[in-house]
């Protein structure tokens, strides 16, 4: 297939947007930061299937890192990204400039409420309300009448999701599965940090999970000795650094006491330089 058109400017991006509603069609969205890889592609398809315009955005975006975090090593190859996505039905890249999403005097945020405090909220002050409001802004330059995004960044769908409610947005969030490489890790644009033995050792996050799942399958039902044993297996990587690992409820990500009905273990991990997130339903016995 061929190259999509790669809009810069808002003005142009919004009117593509309108051109293609005018004939017709809806629009799916799937905003990225680039560093394009299985996963995003996921969610491309997922999009052409429900909608006769695909847009893909492109832009590394400043406000939601943090002081010290990996905002200037941030993988970018817009080149290699656009190759990718030749070969799906993508109508438009939206790659806008920092200066055309933070223009001189910009001062308007989305202040974010009680679903972005914990866990990754408190480990990185600051990262969803940048989040939220370029995801808003993002909205209301491409004006999508769906959009997609990856599961594996779970808190930030569930922010995304309030945020829509909460504003009524004119958009349908639409929730798709991690992509996970062969042996289980799952996919993200900063595996690309990993060194060979690093990225040996990240599957420790995929295999917790997957003891979690097999504790509660041998009738196991407190969270605590759960997440212990959990903690236990991440650290035999002497290295690794465990931000958190909990297990919560899928709604509210409020931590809970016992595996009874479906809860979400989540876990964050540092390996090296390398800050990895994952997430995976934990399902109790049904019988
Ligand atoms: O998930 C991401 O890649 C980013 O957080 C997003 C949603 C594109 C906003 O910058």
């Amino acid at each position: 297939m061929a190259m999509p058109l790669v809009l810069r400017s808002v003005k142009e991006m919004r009117a593509y947007s309108r051109s293609a509603k005018q004939s017709g069609s809806r629009i799916g969205f799937v905003p990225t930061m680039g560093a394009l890889h299985r996963g995003h592609l996921s969610l491309v398809e997922a999009a052409m299937k429900e909608c006769e315009t695909v847009v893909v955005s492109i832009y590394v975006n400043p406000t939601q890192f943090g002081r010290g975090e990996d905002f200037d090593r941030y993988p970018r190859n817009l080149e290699g990204d656009l190759n990718l996505l030749a070969d799906y039905r993508v109508g438009a890249v939206f790659a806008p400039l920092d200066s055309e999403m933070y223009p001189e005097g910009f001062d308007t945020w989305v202040q974010v409420g009680r679903i972005a405090q914990p866990w990754e909220g408190t480990c990185r002050p600051g990262h969803f309300r940048g989040v939220a409001t370029v995801v808003l802004k993002l909205f209301a330059i491409v004006e999508p009448d769906l959009a997609y995004f990856g599961e594996k960044d779970y808190q930030q769908l569930l922010v995304v999701r309030q945020m829509v409610r909460d504003l009524n947005l004119p958009v349908e969030i639409r929730a798709c599965p991690t992509v996970r490489e062969p042996d289980g890790l799952a996919m993200s644009s900063r595996n690309q940090y990993l060194s060979p033995d690093e990225r040996r050792d990240a599957l420790v996050l995929f295999q917790s999970q997957q003891l979690a799942q097999e504790l509660v399958d041998r009738g196991e039902v407190d969270a605590a000795k759960i997440t212990q044993a959990m903690r236990e297996h991440i650290l035999r990587v002497p290295y690794a650094k465990i931000d958190y690992v909990a297990l919560v409820e899928p709604e509210t990500l409020q931590e809970v006491t016992t595996v009874t009905r479906p809860v979400r273990a989540i876990l964050a991990v540092r390996l090296g330089g390398t800050r990895l997130i994952d997430n995976m339903e934990i399902k109790p016995k049904t019988s």
